[in-house]
């Protein structure tokens, strides 16, 4: 099956007395463990289409389905339990919750998935250590660095072992051995797990890593 099938995805936004389009019929695919960038100017849409995606926004006009599942005519309860289990999403700004330590963030994101007290610690801790970041799982994020914070964002988007991972301009905020690192532990993801990840980038270093670049402008595939 395909992780993911964008088809004729459409938004317009309102601008004073006028429409603007931000995407014009976007269609793509993307298959189980494929990495793919998708790149373009500001203001091309790349956040609109990946927000769209994970169902924080909602189209004009088009689909998305996710692993066979329409999220565009999804009930709002249906769309959480899709960006609990399905999708995970990696803010450029990290987004953890200051008065929780990092472990105590990443079981946050499994309280709706069913599983047991336990085994959300369990999950938590093993996705902590796979980022690099057990030593640090009683830290708050105040006292991690830019790239552990994003790391451990990155724990807590990978921890109900979603299908897609949506990423946007998460290496924004980080230096180049951050960034280079994180691409690589998506990448093995993919390799490893069958994850397919989008990865909104302007970055090259980014770009070099990945399966496909899929490139935005003016709100189209180009
Ligand atoms: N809520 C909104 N209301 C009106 N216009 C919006 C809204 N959100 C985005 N836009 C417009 O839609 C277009 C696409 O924005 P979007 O944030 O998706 O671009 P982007 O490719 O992510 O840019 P960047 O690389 O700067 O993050 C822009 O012209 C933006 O101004
Ligand atoms: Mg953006």
């Amino acid at each position: 099956m395909v992780a993911l099938h964008v088809t004729d995805l459409s938004k317009r936004y309102r601008r004073d007395a006028e429409a603007f389009t931000a995407l014009d019929k976007v269609s793509f695919s993307i298959q189980p463990g494929e990495l793919v960038a998708l790149t373009g100017p500001s203001g091309s849409g790349k956040s609109t289409l990946l927000n769209i995606i994970a169902g924080y926004d909602q189209a004009d006009g088009g689909s998305v389905v996710v692993n066979g599942f329409d999220v565009t005519r999804a009930k709002p309860a249906e769309m959480d339990a899709l960006r609990t289990r399905t999708v995970g999403f990696i803010f450029q700004q990290f987004h953890l919750v200051p008065g929780l330590n990092a472990l105590e963030n990443v079981e946050l994101a499994l309280l709706n998935t069913g599983l047991s007290k336990a085994e959300r610690r369990a999950r938590a801790t093993e996705s902590l250590r796979r980022v690099g970041l057990a030593e640090h799982s009683a830290r708050r994020p105040a006292l991690l660095s830019g790239g552990q914070q994003q790391r451990v964002a990155v724990a807590r988007a990978l921890a109900a072992k979603p299908s897609v991972v949506l990423a946007d301009e998460p290496t924004a905020a980080l230096d180049r051995a951050n960034a280079e690192s994180l691409m690589d532990q998506l990448a093995a993801l993919a390799r490893e797990s069958g994850m397919a990840a989008l990865v909104s980038t302007h970055d090259q270093r980014c770009l070099d890593r990945v399966d496909r670049v899929i490139r935005l402008e003016n709100g189209a595939l180009s």
